[in-house]
């Protein structure tokens, strides 16, 4: 086995990386195409994204807060920036109508049902992407699992196809149950991916050190929500990441699990493009919360 070089700490994380000529980093020397796509998911007015993932029933089925798509998400649509989904989902729920961009999940393979859940394969064809006017895909890339090489040569495949077409991929770090969550970690599996060509990576915030991990990126990043929280610590985290160099956020269960997901998504996208600070979001979630000014809860209530 080659000898590993020791990891790098020069991480200059107060030095924006230069992007000249397009407002996103490591995306000025892309195609038009590939730059029209991304500038439909980040706003070029603050460079950030407020993505929703709804894409957890490709592997989870109908988990809660998505048991019905058209009840507790369409009506969210008009708060997002773009949706990350299922094609199942799009061509059987989300109104064509929709203006939104659609970032549209390219893997597939195991269900919860099994212990092992790198074993992924490509599950989408470009071809339908394009057909399905795709802003995006969205691959998992399981650095250090069982079937790490297989799911990089995934990525590595779906780039290529996305490639030739305009589309950009997102690579999604998708981390084994019992592997340590932290910088060193997503340094490394972020840097992989984007490497290999992914035009932009979703992965975890990490309370220590996530700037180094924004920072050794060259492609922008976009938090991961997991797990519900509070939605106090929620909006921290989020208001921590951009802070950190992140462009934006792909959350899903932190917005459709909360008590009120319309009230929630308007609190983060605070956060996001306009540096709301996290308390003063939380003050804005409850106060529109209070005001049942959420299309959702109204929804529920009728
Ligand atoms: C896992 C995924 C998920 O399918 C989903 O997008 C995660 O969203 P959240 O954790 O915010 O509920 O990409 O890596």
């Amino acid at each position: 086995m080659p000898e590993a070089d020791t990891e790098g700490n020069r991480y200059y994380a107060d030095q924006v990386q230069k992007t000249p000529g397009f407002f996103l980093k490591g995306s000025h020397q892309l195609d038009w195409g590939m730059k029209n796509r991304l500038a439909r998911v980040f706003d070029p007015r603050s460079g950030r994204t407020v993505m929703l993932a709804v894409d957890h029933g490709y592997f989870q089925g109908p988990t809660t807060g998505l048991e019905r798509i058209d009840l507790s998400i369409v009506p969210l649509l008009p708060s997002c920036d773009a949706l990350f989904c299922t094609r199942g989902i799009l061509r059987s729920v989300i109104p064509a109508e929709s203006g939104k961009p659609m970032v549209l999940r390219a893997s597939g393979g195991p269900s919860i049902l099994r212990e092992e859940l790198s074993d992924e394969q490509i599950a989408m064809d470009m071809e339908d992407a394009v057909r399905l006017n795709a802003a995006g895909v969205g691959i998992q890339v399981f650095i250090g699992g069982e079937f790490e090489t297989r799911s990089v040569h995934n990525m590595t495949k779906l780039i290529d196809a996305g490639v030739r077409v305009g589309m950009p991929v997102m690579g999604v770090t998708a981390v084994g149950k019992n592997m340590v969550r932290d910088a060193k970690y997503f340094r490394l599996a972020c840097r992989i991916i984007a490497e290999l060509g992914a035009q932009y990576v979703k992965t975890y915030y990490v309370d220590e050190d996530f700037e180094t991990v924004t920072a050794s990126c060259p492609v922008p990043i976009v938090m991961a929500g997991g797990k519900k929280l509070a939605e106090l610590d929620a909006l921290t985290m989020a208001y921590n990441a951009v802070q950190q160099g992140a462009a934006g956020v792909d959350m899903g269960r932190n917005i459709f699990q909360s008590d009120d997901p319309k009230a929630m998504i308007a609190a983060v996208h605070a956060v996001v493009h306009k540096n709301v600070r996290p308390a003063d979001a939380f003050e804005m979630f409850q106060s529109l919360t209070a005001k049942g000014r959420s299309p959702t809860k109204e929804a529920c209530r009728s």
